[in-house]
């Protein structure tokens, strides 16, 4: 091609690339690695252990799912790559920076791109993290769950507590931003305990925090040892004064609520997280991951397959693992987003929601639960939001059914 026209078409095809990337909306990102070094008897996320590994083999199948992945959603803004799991951690360091480096040519990066690494313990090394940092990791999530060792074995894990302070203490060295996990409402867990835990680990704590209450999943090692009686949990009454320690606690220390479960500095909410929770597009790589991708004027519900080696070989075969792809109508898309925006301290704003559902905030909800909700102190509803409050947030899951539509 000649230099005027290669300059012509060369700048066309720039502003057109720019102006496909400012339409179509920007791109968090999830990678799962599915294999742990063995079963947390309280865990359903889609993990499996394994003898051995072909980590060049699951590798290369990552890379072609997001190679695939890319060409169909065109250029985006990638505003955050979150690596889940599974144990991430035993992912080799090249694998991590392969991928980084792959999804940072496919997509346009943001100058301030967030990219975690969820992080177990056991697996964690001194040269390992530093080399997960040098692959571009910025946001380190450390699964701790507890704080004290005879806690740790009661829920399977393989790590004792001074472990986890060391990981901690060596990640804090490395990792611009640290996040860490603590599973509360343990079996025999009182108040008075739970606080000293507590007071323990917001000392810890970097800009981050995630406080999960301990739940009971279907087709877990728990949920047998609970439906036998030999796995007994704290009461309600219990339960929800851990709940209210912990986010007073958490104030006091200057971490907000500002989810469920999620405990931040300003500015240290996970962006990659509050991109689900905002119901914005986030793409799903590996063995079951799900994703909301906007593609031609749709909204598509993403799964792919959950076992590791059925999901490699689709990949091999078809370039992706998906199971099935589905359009998702407004009328699902009102209910997803109200299941995620309430779980929000900010809620959810009417017009990004209409833009974003095509169903009218207020024609997604039942008008009549909406105003008990806000007369027993459950919700708020401003001019231009609809806010789950501290109380309403403690109880979302009853709440839910009865409002959304
Ligand atoms: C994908 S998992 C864990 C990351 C890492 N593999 C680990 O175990 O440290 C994410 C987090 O979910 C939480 N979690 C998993 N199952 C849970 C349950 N049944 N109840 C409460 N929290 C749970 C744990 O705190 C865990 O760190
Ligand atoms: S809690 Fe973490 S280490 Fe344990 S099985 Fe689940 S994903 Fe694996």
């Amino acid at each position: 091609m000649p230099q005027t026209e290669q300059k012509f078409f060369g700048s066309f095809f720039q502003k057109r690339t720019a102006s496909l990337i400012s339409d179509a909306p920007p791109l968090a990102l999830y990678i799962h690695w599915p294999f742990c070094l063995a079963k947390c008897p309280y865990c359903d996320f889609n993990s499996h252990v394994r003898d051995r590994i072909d980590q060049p083999a699951f590798a290369a199948a990552l890379l072609r799912e997001l190679a695939w992945e890319a060409a169909r959603l065109g250029p985006r803004r990638l505003t955050s790559i979150f690596f889940g799991g599974g144990t991430p951690s035993l992912m080799a360091p090249e694998t991590v920076g392969a991928l980084i480096d792959a999804a940072c040519t496919h997509f346009r990066p943001a100058a301030d791109i967030e990219i975690t690494l969820e992080a177990n313990p056991t697996s964690v090394e001194v040269s390992r993290l530093a080399a997960f940092r040098q692959a571009g990791v910025n946001r380190l999530s450390l699964g701790v769950q507890a704080l004290d060792d005879a806690a740790l074995a009661g829920l399977g894990r393989r790590h004792s507590a001074a472990a986890a302070l060391a990981a901690l203490e060596l990640a804090r060295s490395i990792f611009p931003r640290l996040s860490f996990d603590l599973i509360y409402a343990r079996p025999g867990q009182t108040l008075a305990a739970w606080r000293a835990e507590l007071r323990q680990a917001l000392a810890l704590a970097a800009d981050h925090l995630s406080l999960y209450q301990l739940t009971i999943e279907p087709g877990t090692a728990f949920e047998a040892l609970h439906r036998s009686g030999t796995l007994v949990l704290p009461d309600e009454e219990t339960a929800a004064a851990l709940y209210d320690a912990t986010a007073e606690a958490a104030a006091r220390a200057g971490l907000a609520a500002y989810e469920i479960s999620n405990y931040a500095a300003p500015g240290g909410e996970s962006r990659h997280n509050l991109a689900y929770w905002r119901y914005a597009d986030y793409a799903g790589i590996g063995p079951g991951a799900h994703g909301r991708v906007s593609v031609g004027g749709d909204l598509l519900a993403t799964r792919r397959h959950r076992a590791p080696e059925i999901w490699a070989d689709r990949v091999a075969r078809d370039g992706h693992g998906s199971t099935r792809e589905t359009p998702v109508v407004p009328r699902e898309r009102a209910r997803e987003a109200l299941l995620m925006g309430l779980r929000l301290a900010e809620g959810i704003s009417a017009a990004y929601f209409e833009a974003r559902t095509k169903v009218r905030l207020d024609d997604a909800v039942d008008p009549d639960m909406v105003s008990a909700a806000i007369d027993a102190g459950y919700l708020q509803r401003t001019e231009s939001h609809l806010i789950a409050t501290g109380e309403g947030r403690r109880r979302l899951d009853a709440l839910l059914p009865r409002l959304v539509l």
